[in-house]
């Protein structure tokens, strides 16, 4: 009994934290210190993009020391691991967004934010065309920001190999109208099926989901699209359930090919208990609007050709480069074998370049083009550009105190003690190590409330699958979500599917 009590006692003490805090952060976030006016005598630095990188970038960059301009054609950092959840509803979009405003309002000194794409990086002349490609369009809805130094996050388009009608039928898993669209579609497809005197085929059709990529992002959107089905689907539209079915292709001999063989085993096999058809080795040649052409290499070696129809075919084939960074590339001749993105050094600068640092999917550093490389990537830069601030002001001061402008009567001693000890900070700031990537594992969510993780433990890899690693799963990326508000968005939105069900109205 007392033993419960003071379990009742933590618990109820715990949750009068979590309150507290919450409210806290709410008032602080509503209610931030004063800003700094940008001081028009530092450099201009301009920030591509609003992703991974970008963001780690400016939350731990120090902007007094100079003048910040971030430029996006999205004014939110979206928090990619969970768009998956958005497509069936799960999650709700807006749960997973930061405004990039709200960002930079707590940042110690103003930086401006454009709406805009960058269109071009002109390294000759040290500027960059920007074009609001919104719906509403100003009288000027191009023009060029000068910059000093440049830092590109710009992340990397979805990839279709120049398949023939994947651009124009497909729907992608990147940006949040596309989590939008799919859930639109999924519902049109069901709804549509549902339609009075429709033909068994065309209802066989219509509720058949085809992923192509078996990477990461197929196989959790595979595994979130069968929930929806057997929680939601099923128990509101009995009726056309049991023809629904899902089909993930891919043309390696397995999925995830990153993770450790007896986690590609275990989603397998899990996928078979969710009545989710696995193609491997099978390589999509074409798509129209109601079929996938695919050339499936059989035991023998012998290739065999398949047509699949489809109601709902989504796009997962991994990334390619954006024009902006074509574009870039073609004027570095440094960077001319380069064909993955920007080729970097160590210290991300680009490589060729002088004034241009890169991070995330759009720079090629060695490592998987991940959330985990990108925001580390981010943060090291942050501290990069914070310690080349910091050396700046030193040399100054001991600049300035060696050539005796401080210098009053009597002082000698002193100033010669101070110039030592700023030259020995000198030493120490001006010692930064290169980049180091520290790989703290893979986590993926294969769906009936079960995930996968390939996990860095004690110098060593731990495997595991199933729901504890589901509940693992979920509490990495609640405690990973940008803001306090996002989290309790996110819990809140996974408490009301759980209670309510998924809304399958379609908007
Ligand atoms: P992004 O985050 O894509 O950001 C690019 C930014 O640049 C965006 O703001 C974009 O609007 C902006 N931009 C684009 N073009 C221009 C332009 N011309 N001018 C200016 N700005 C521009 N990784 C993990 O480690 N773990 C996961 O669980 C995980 N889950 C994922 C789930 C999904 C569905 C997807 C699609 C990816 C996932 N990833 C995950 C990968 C991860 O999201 C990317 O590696 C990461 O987003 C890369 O960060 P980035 O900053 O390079 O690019
Ligand atoms: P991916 O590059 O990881 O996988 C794409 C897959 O598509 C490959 O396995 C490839 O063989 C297959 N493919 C290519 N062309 C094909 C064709 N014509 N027919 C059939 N299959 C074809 O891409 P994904 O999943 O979009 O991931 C991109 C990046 O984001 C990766 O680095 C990934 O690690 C990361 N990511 C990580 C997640 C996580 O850690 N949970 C979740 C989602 C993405």
């Amino acid at each position: 009994r007392t033993t419960f009590r003071w379990l009742w006692r933590a618990t109820y003490l715990s949750l009068l934290t979590g309150v507290g805090f919450v409210i806290y952060d709410g008032y602080t976030d509503r209610n931030p210190e004063e800003q700094f006016a940008p001081d028009p005598t530092k450099k201009t630095l301009v920030v591509l993009g609003t992703g991974w990188g970008s963001v780690a970038f400016l939350k731990k960059l120090d902007t007094s020391n100079y003048n910040v301009i971030v430029i996006s054609p999205r004014n939110y950092f979206l928090f990619t691991p969970l768009l998956p959840s958005c497509t069936t509803g799960n999650i709700e979009h807006r749960s997973i967004m930061e405004p990039v405003r709200q960002i930079l309002r707590h940042k110690k000194a103003h930086a401006k934010f454009y709406e805009a794409e960058a269109t071009r990086v002109d390294v000759e002349k040290k500027v960059i065309k920007i074009t609001d490609n919104s719906d509403i369009k100003g009288k000027v809805h191009e023009t060029e920001v000068p910059y000093d130094m440049l830092v590109v996050g710009v992340g990397a388009e979805n990839a279709t190999f120049g398949i023939p009608g994947v651009r124009e039928h497909s729907c992608f898993l990147k940006e949040i109208r596309d989590a939008q669209a799919i859930r639109t579609k999924i519902m049109d497809c069901v709804e549509t099926a549902a339609f009075k005197d429709q033909a068994p085929e065309e209802v066989d059709r219509l509720l058949h989901m085809v992923v192509v990529g078996g990477g990461p992002t197929g196989v959790e959107f595979a595994g979130e699209l069968r929930d929806f089905f057997d929680d939601d689907i099923q128990k509101l539209i009995p009726d056309i359930a049991p023809r629904f079915k899902v089909t993930l292709i891919e043309a390696l001999p397995n999925v995830l090919p990153m993770f450790s063989k007896q986690l590609i085993d275990y989603t397998e096999s899990t996928f078979k208990e969710e009545h989710i058809n696995i193609l491997t080795k099978t390589m999509v040649k074409k798509v129209t609007d109601r079929t996938v052409e695919a050339e499936i290499t059989g035991p023998d070696g012998k290739k065999s050709s398949i047509t699949i129809p489809y109601g709902l075919l989504v796009w997962a084939t991994g990334n390619t480069l954006r024009p902006i960074v074509k574009d870039l590339m073609a004027q570095i001749p440094a960077q001319k074998d380069s064909r993955r993105g920007l080729a970097v050094n160590e210290y991300l600068v680009v490589q060729g370049s002088r004034d241009i640092w890169a991070v995330g999917d759009c720079a090629v550093a060695g490592y998987a083009p991940t959330a985990q490389v990108a925001s580390q990537e981010g943060a090291f830069l942050a501290r990069l550009f914070n310690n080349m601030a910091k050396t700046q002001d030193l040399e100054q001061k001991i600049h300035d105190l060696s050539t005796g402008l401080n210098l009053k009567p009597g002082d000698t001693a002193a100033e010669t003690q101070e110039i030592a000890g700023l030259e020995k900070q000198l030493r120490r700031i001006k010692d930064i190590k290169p980049f180091h990537y520290s790989h703290q594992g893979s986590l993926a969510y294969i769906g009936s409330e079960k995930a996968v993780a390939d996990v860095a433990w004690l110098n060593g890899n731990v495997a595991s699958g199933g729901k504890l690693t589901y509940l693992f799963w979920r509490s990495a990326y609640l405690s990973m979500c940008f803001s306090t508000r996002n989290r309790v968005l996110v819990a809140l939105d996974w408490i009301k599917a759980k209670l309510y069900g998924r809304d399958i109205s379609r908007e």
